[in-house]
């Protein structure tokens, strides 16, 4: 197991990651935002080295230093080798499994490999499978002005109690942390209205994908939330970050404005499974 720390091995890395797309896209997400900053302190893990047989991104410790923020405390895994996989994943140095933490993976048996390396140590991991989307062309999304009297705007982090208020899942010692450094760190987008309060919004996380999307229950069902992820879009894919999301599959509303936008869903299932601080969560964790 290495951690790759040098420049460009992590550039090349992110180029064969590239070339492995869709499959690997959440752990390309996370390495193209390794690249550019690093703003959510991830680090990027091999089984070897170049020719990797798994990759695996975490937090750095210092970063994921609350046991229950497994928002926060957010890995990424892609593997071309079922062997390597369950190698990695059962070495007790890759993943703190003393922890609160969630691990997301695009690529079939990801889901098998981790809840069976769980099983072996006892924990049965909370799943969620989403639904999987991508634009495969933004600058080709119509765009959607704002009406009159709204103004399109990125997420300020005088938003964050706001989005906490209104997430299902904000009531957590650690939500407005983790929505606050999103917001300070990520692409972000919300309409607001005249008195410039956001009425609809969505964020982007370390792995690049659109998230926390929402919009006011008051104001559904008017097409805020079409400007809002068209900003969103062109400012992804200036960057160079390819344009995704994972959709939980009875969201109807969330899928219905996506592929409106000419989002694709894509095939296979967006796997995220999720370690609870056991005393502290039972419930579902998000609305995506
Ligand atoms: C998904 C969501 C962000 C869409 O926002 P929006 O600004 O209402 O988006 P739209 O106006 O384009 O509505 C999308 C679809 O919702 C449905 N809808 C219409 N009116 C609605 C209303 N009053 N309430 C709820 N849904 C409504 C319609 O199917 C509509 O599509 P259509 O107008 O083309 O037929 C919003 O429903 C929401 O905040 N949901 C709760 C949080 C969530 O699920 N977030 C998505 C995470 S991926």
């Amino acid at each position: 197991m290495l951690i790759l720390s040098c420049a460009s091995k992590l550039r090349l890395l992110e180029g064969m990651l590239r070339r492995g797309l869709p499959d690997t896209l959440p752990v390309y997400g996370a390495v193209m935002h390794v690249n550019r900053g690093n703003p959510a302190g991830q680090e990027v893990l091999v089984d070897s080295w170049p020719e990797f047989k798994m990759v695996l991104t975490r937090p750095r410790r210092e970063v994921a230093w609350d046991p229950s923020d497994y928002f926060t405390n957010l890995h990424t895994a892609f593997y071309r080798d079922e062997g390597a996989c369950r190698a990695l994943l059962g070495n007790s140095h890759a993943i703190d499994w003393d922890q609160a933490f969630q691990i997301q993976g695009l690529q079939d048996g990801v889901y098998e490999n981790i809840r069976d390396i769980a099983r072996a140590r006892g924990l049965e991991m909370e799943t969620y499978p989403y639904r999987p989307l991508l634009h495969p062309d933004p600058p080709a999304m119509p765009q959607y002005r704002p009406e009159k009297g709204l103004r399109l705007a990125p997420v300020s982090p005088a938003h964050a109690l706001l989005l906490r208020d209104t997430w299902m899942f904000g009531e957590n010692s650690w939500s407005l942390r983790y929505l606050s450094r999103l917001i300070r760190h990520f692409p972000s987008a919300c309409l607001l209205d005249p008195e410039g309060t956001p009425i609809s919004w969505s964020l982007t996380d370390p792995l690049a994908a659109l998230t926390h999307g929402y919009t006011l229950p008051e104001h559904r069902g008017q097409h805020h939330a079409r400007a809002v992820v068209g900003m969103l879009v062109a400012q992804l894919h200036a960057h160079g970050f390819p344009v995704y999301t994972r959709v939980l599959p009875h969201n109807e509303p969330s899928l219905h404005t996506l592929q409106c936008l000419g989002f694709h869903i894509l095939p296979g299932v967006f796997h995220q499974l999720v370690d609870f601080d056991s005393q502290t969560c039972t419930v579902s964790i998000s609305q995506d």
